[in-house]
């Protein structure tokens, strides 16, 4: 075993709080919804049976409704703002009222179909198989009750892109929190200049604010929020996740379970091919409030590609692409175009490259006939954690490794590459 193995090994037993995983130590001191899919897998590849746990563990959290919210608060910490207090969310564990690009379906099937021992396998998975059809349930119900075929996401955090550039002008739209005092701890943990900006944040907590007002109730958030979007990046990873959910469903589903996702995934499907954007030479998301296209080329308009929706001549037309933004950064895939005068090398989700992100796309680049795409991504992401430690994001410039140390999303996908 080499040594990089065992260190992203010992990352996620570091990490371990008790069968759930902390993104990493005092930044994150909680469990975080697709963080936990992923460092499932990673904890699959050396304990198939602690892989589970940290599903079963997040969905402590699941909500009567079905809802996986984005955190599960299971022990206390001062450590981070926005605690239990802010959300007043009435669960217990208490939990964020929000919830997060959901990658657990894909998580769980993934870690199902290498597990050596399948009787214990099956055996979890037909356990946590009816929540996940919750959670899929939920999806559509309380954020396309209109049946359009694309989800509204109502938080920059739900789209775990926080701060992407995509969402900047329909942020602009929600106003500053004007009655919860924002004391941020992430700037005391990490760079401020690697983190979303002071007007950000209040503006963050004032939709916080505004869904705790009509107590999480999914149509009345609808209804109130001046944030709504159509996240290509979350639209994809659930499209990914309800075929994931479909393979499932054979073994584990109730009659009628196969028919209903088929339809689901059929209207997600055709929505999401319509956001093709010749112009930005990806896929781009919409802006619900102001029905526009977001015109902004970020890494989330490449997930259709791990949704096996982009055909084959747009899986060139991206590929293509990357390779234009390779003679500009050093390491792919940056989490904006770089030649978008939004591109921030060090900020966040404004420039650097995310381990997971590359991850996602190089399983699609695979799937959709570019190999060597996914070869590169692979092997990019190797080097840039071997010369850059397991941090939580890289600067595409260079691959230096910036933001969170000992990452347990970046320690896994290491273990996934195997
Ligand atoms: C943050 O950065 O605090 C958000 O919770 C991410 O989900």
């Amino acid at each position: 075993m080499t040594d990089l193995i065992e260190q992203a090994r010992a990352i996620l037993r570091g990490n371990d709080r008790g069968g759930y995983t902390v993104p990493t130590h005092r930044l994150y001191p909680f469990q975080w919804n697709w963080d936990s899919a992923f460092v499932a897998m990673g904890w699959a590849t050396f304990d198939e049976a602690r892989g589970f746990t940290e599903v079963e563990r997040l969905l402590e959290g699941q909500w009567d409704d079905g809802l996986v919210p984005q955190i599960v608060f299971h022990a206390p910490s001062d450590d981070y703002f926005p605690g239990p207090a802010v959300w007043g969310v009435d669960h217990t564990p208490p939990t964020s009222g929000i919830t997060q690009p959901p990658v657990l379906a894909s998580a769980v099937r993934h870690m199902l179909e290498r597990s050596q021992d399948r009787a214990a396998a099956e055996a979890r998975v037909a356990a946590i198989y009816p929540r996940l059809v919750a959670y899929h349930r939920w999806w559509p119900r309380a954020r396309d009750p209109n049946g359009s075929g694309l989800v509204s996401t109502m938080h920059p955090w739900e789209t775990g892109m926080d701060n992407s550039p995509a969402w900047d002008a329909a942020l602009a739209r929600v106003p500053a929190t004007t009655i919860t005092a924002v004391q941020r701890r992430d700037t005391t943990h990490v760079d401020a200049t690697m983190r979303p900006r002071a007007e950000e944040y209040q503006r963050f907590i004032h939709l916080v604010d505004l869904f705790r007002d009509v107590h999480w109730q999914p149509e009345k958030m609808l209804a109130a929020s001046p944030f709504r979007v159509a996240d290509i990046g979350t639209n994809s990873i659930l499209l990914r996740a309800e075929r994931d959910l479909s393979v499932l469903a054979q073994r584990f589903g109730q009659m009628g379970d196969g028919g209903e996702i088929a339809a689901r995934s059929e209207r997600m499907q055709s929505a999401i091919e319509k956001l093709w954007d010749t112009q930005l030479g990806l896929f781009h998301s919409l802006d619900l409030i102001a029905d526009s296209p977001i015109g902004v080329a970020t890494s989330g308009g490449l997930l259709p590609l791990y949704a096996d929706v982009a055909n084959a001549s747009r899986a060139a037309a991206m590929t293509a692409m990357l390779r234009r933004w390779a003679g500009q950064v050093r390491y792919l895939v940056p989490s904006t175009a770089p030649n978008d005068p939004r591109f921030d090398a060090l900020r966040y989700w404004r420039g650097p490259v995310w381990a997971v992100v590359n991850w996602m796309i190089a399983e699609g680049a695979a799937r959709a006939g570019q190999p060597g795409l996914a070869a590169d991504l692979r092997s990019g992401t190797r080097d840039m954690i071997a010369n850059g430690g397991f941090s939580e994001y890289f600067d595409p410039r260079d691959g230096g490794g910036i933001g969170g140390e000992d990452f347990s999303w970046t320690a896994a996908i290491y273990l996934l590459l195997g």
